[in-house]
């Protein structure tokens, strides 16, 4: 049978307890597999390479060694969530790589979207590649591919900057959740003890924040992106709007306006306010967020975030307007 068909007759994991069901399963299987081989992750923080690297830690503990590759336009607080969980809290093997010098000057003066992409996902397999050499002995790569990726792109991750990574080295892959859809992924990894805010935390594009601070990325204004997100994400939770609006981040495009602030003229960037709703990214309408909430964020914008002195909202829906930006 092709390991890559979800069977009919695989039960859709929508309990803890069938989630139990699915880690007591792939344990044995992991190692199985595995023996007492070397697995690589490239773990990114996001809700698929940490489920898998959930259930490898389980499976193999030390045999794994995660990668955690920093390109500097990661959220704030996000690098160091992905070192509490798995280095502190899981004792996982894992190496933190911070790469935004790098990865910072190989994007400046790169202006067009597409550019940037490229520049960022070579970069990412530069970067592992080099970690990877380190490690002695690997055999195994993990995924975090999820049966969507299957469906919709020949098991290559949809937009991922990992996904030249299998043909480059050769490594046998491991991909323990390539039959699951994304809640049954969430339900596992609740299940594996990872923290709320990873598990059923929004979409964030692989190129990160470069996408958001839109042409030429300049230190500053991803600084201001960085912060005005963070003021975001930290009401919208407040509000209860955490896990109901499908995404919500903020954009700093590469123009200034004139303001004025304690008498003195400004010449400063805006900073865009995006939330949307959508199934499967293909549309999406826009939240109607409170107008009192939007009226605390701009605020709060406005005093906190250095070099900034416009607030706006993004009433356009996905068509016309895709959700990024860039
Ligand atoms: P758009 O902007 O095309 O976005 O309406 C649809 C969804 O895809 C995400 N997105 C990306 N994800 N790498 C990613 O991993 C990318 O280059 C990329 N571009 C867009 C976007 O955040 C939204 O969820």
């Amino acid at each position: 049978m092709d390991g890559n068909v979800r069977p009919e007759s695989m039960v859709r994991i929508t309990t803890p307890e069938l989630a139990e069901a699915f880690i007591n399963e792939q344990i044995p299987a992991l190692q199985k597999q595995i023996g007492d081989g070397k697995v690589l992750l490239a773990l990114s923080g996001g809700v698929d390479s940490s489920v898998v690297a959930a259930l490898l830690i389980r499976a193999i503990g030390k045999n794994l060694t995660c990668v955690h590759v920093n390109h500097g336009l990661l959220r704030k607080g996000e690098a160091e969530q992905v070192i509490d969980v798995f280095r502190n809290q899981m004792k996982a093997n894992l190496v933190y790589v911070d790469a935004t010098d790098r990865f910072l000057d190989k994007l400046a003066g790169v202006s067009d979207p597409e550019q940037k992409r490229k520049i960022i996902g070579k970069e990412f397999i530069d970067v592992f590649e080099e970690e990877a050499k380190k490690i002695e002995g690997v055999k195994f790569l993990g995924q975090g591919t999820i049966y969507p990726d299957i469906l919709e792109s020949n098991g290559v991750k949809a937009h991922h900057n990992v996904g030249g990574l299998p043909e480059k080295f050769g490594f046998e892959l491991v991909e323990p959740v390539k039959l699951l859809f994304k809640d049954e992924v969430r339900m596992v990894g609740k299940q594996l003890g990872l923290p709320d805010s990873m598990v059923f935390r929004q979409p964030f594009p692989g190129p990160g924040l470069g996408v958001r601070c839109t042409g030429a990325i300049t230190r500053d204004r991803l600084e201001a992106v960085r912060e005005s997100d963070a003021i975001l994400r930290e009401e919208f939770a407040k509000a209860g709007l955490q896990g109901k609006v499908w995404q919500y981040f903020t954009v700093v495009p590469d123009y200034r306006s004139t303001g004025v602030r304690d008498g003195k003229r400004l010449w400063d960037w805006p900073v865009i306010i995006r939330a949307v709703n959508t199934k499967d990214a293909m549309t999406a309408t826009v939240e109607e967020v409170p107008w009192p909430l939007l009226n605390l964020i701009t605020k709060r914008i406005l005093v906190e975030v250095k070099g900034v002195n416009r607030v706006l909202y993004d009433l356009s829906p996905k068509p016309c307007a895709t959700i990024e930006w860039e």
